[in-house]
């Protein structure tokens, strides 16, 4: 891929970032002229990378997720009771849900009206939502559920395997297991219970509550009491070796292996309890009720993902993996960004917790790893100084590199800036200001010049944030 190093002014950069606002999203098909009478809830809500997900009108508190599924016939059966809080009042409003068949819709108990097109499934109550009222939507569905191919060509969604599925949301897969408001601005809590098989597990996030089998399948419960973005829920359906204990603090663990995995996990999965400590000493309190890990086969997908409390690894991960998954808790799942352009926000911290566990395990510093990729990072990754981590070139590109290594240099050019005592407050500060939250590019930057405010940060924003090309030093 060839790029021409452009300079892009900072604050055309900044500009970019803001774009995110509300409900005046310009494809939302309704027309101009709403006024203050009821209107149709657009059908995104602005994200500059992903212009259809989510939507608008409404903030979800809680998802009810009721589903079962038959691996051998792919089959999946749902209802999704969901609690919103209207934003606006709404004549009517869009879900996202990718492929399944929809058979009924309710908004407080009485059956809507309802159509689809592309991702959008549009509601229209009978009664219409007020603003500021909070409401119940109902949603029977059923179907083959369906793999999604991402931008940037990855397989997310319902992904199906050996004995089971799994299910990845990031950043649009979780569209095609239930109906939701499909993007990280809007996070809730989780109440999911499935049933399958009786001689299969299903394992969410969260906790689990109830476990009954009757007439040849079980129902597993799962409870996720702090806010969770939908792309950060999984369901992982299998036969699974399931190890339960607690951790020291007294934290619950539940890790679930596939039972081909579970002699190559071993040793690794044995550094969670010490990897959850180091990530609290380095990170502040974690965000979270419980932990884990569902360990799947290798070749069930093809990442690992920070799937909340319990993330997905494909394969026995190593220990770099583990810590990036874990480190993602805070950033990421607890602080999740805005909107995807702030990817760089979970992938540079997570990125940035593996250097830091080398460092402090006695290997490379972080300032080892910096300089090293500074002068032959292309070598390992080729279109490193392809883009900034703060303006990903596309949808495609949100995964990238730039996103991951050169983000993390960003926060190592900042503890260059700050020293370690400031470094490590701004980061234990940043995951407790937005601690269930959401957060952004242009917050974290506002954030940083708070903590440091003798230092200039310019520098570090316009060329290594979002600024075309290879940075230059400054002398040193
Ligand atoms: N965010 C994941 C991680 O860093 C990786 C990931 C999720 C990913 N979805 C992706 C990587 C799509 C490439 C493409 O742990
Ligand atoms: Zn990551």
């Amino acid at each position: 891929m060839s790029r021409s190093a452009r300079v892009v002014p900072a604050a055309v950069s900044l500009a970019l970032v803001l774009t995110l606002s509300g409900c005046d999203s310009d494809d939302g098909g309704d027309g101009g002229a709403q006024g203050s009478g009821p209107h149709a809830g657009a059908s995104g809500v602005g994200d500059p990378y992903f212009p259809k997900a989510g939507n608008g009108g409404y903030d979800v508190s809680h998802y009810g997720l009721t589903l079962a599924y038959d691996p051998d016939g792919n089959r999946l059966t749902g209802r999704a009771v969901i609690t919103a809080r209207a934003t606006q009042a709404l004549s009517s409003f869009d879900l996202d849900l990718h492929g399944l068949d929809v058979t009924k819709v309710t908004v407080e108990g009485r059956e809507a009206a309802f159509d689809r097109e592309g991702q959008e499934l549009t509601v229209r109550p009978r009664k219409e939502p007020a603003k500021g009222e909070t409401f119940e939507v109902t949603v029977s569905y059923s179907g083959a559920p369906r793999t999604i191919t991402d931008p940037d060509g990855s397989e997310e969604g319902w992904l199906r395997t050996e004995d089971g599925a799994l299910a990845l949301g990031e950043p649009t897969g979780s569209m095609a297991w239930f109906p939701g408001n499909h993007h990280p601005s809007d996070k809730a809590s989780y109440d999911v219970a499935v049933t399958v098989p009786k001689d299969l597990t299903a394992v969410s996030n969260g906790e689990l509550t109830g476990e009954r089998t009757a007439n040849g399948r079980t129902t597993f419960t799962w409870h996720t009491a702090e806010p969770m973005a939908s792309h950060a829920a999984t369901v992982a359906i299998g036969r699974y070796t399931v190890t339960r204990s607690t951790t020291k603090d007294g934290l619950p663990v539940y890790v679930a292996v596939d039972p081909s995995q579970v002699t190559a996990s071993r040793e690794v999965l044995g550094l969670l309890p010490e990897v959850m400590e180091w990530a609290q000493d380095n990170f502040g309190p974690y965000p979270f009720s419980s932990t884990g890990a569902i360990v799947d086969r290798p070749e069930d997908s093809d990442y690992a993902l920070e799937t909340q409390n319990r993330p997905v690894y494909p394969g026995a991960p190593d220990t770099a993996t583990l810590v990036h998954e874990i480190a993602h808790q805070w950033f990421g799942d607890s602080v999740t960004p805005r909107t995807w352009q702030d990817m760089w926000l979970n992938e540079s911290f997570a990125t940035y917790a593996e250097w830091l566990w080398t460092e402090d395990e006695g290997g490379d510093t972080a300032e080892d790893t910096f300089t090293d990729l500074y002068e032959h990072g292309e070598e390992s990754y080729e279109d490193l100084w392809d883009f900034p981590p703060g303006k990903p070139t596309s949808a495609a590109h949100i995964s990238d590199n730039p996103v991951y290594q050169r983000g993390a240099m960003v926060l190592h050019r900042i503890r260059q800036t700050v020293g370690d005592d400031t470094f490590y407050d701004i980061v234990q500060g940043w995951a407790a200001a937005h601690r269930h939250g959401n957060a952004g590019s242009a917050e974290f930057t506002a954030y940083v010049e708070r903590q440091a405010p003798d230092e200039d940060f310019d520098e570090i924003w316009d060329d290594w944030l979002y600024g075309d090309g290879k940075p230059s030093l400054p002398d040193a």
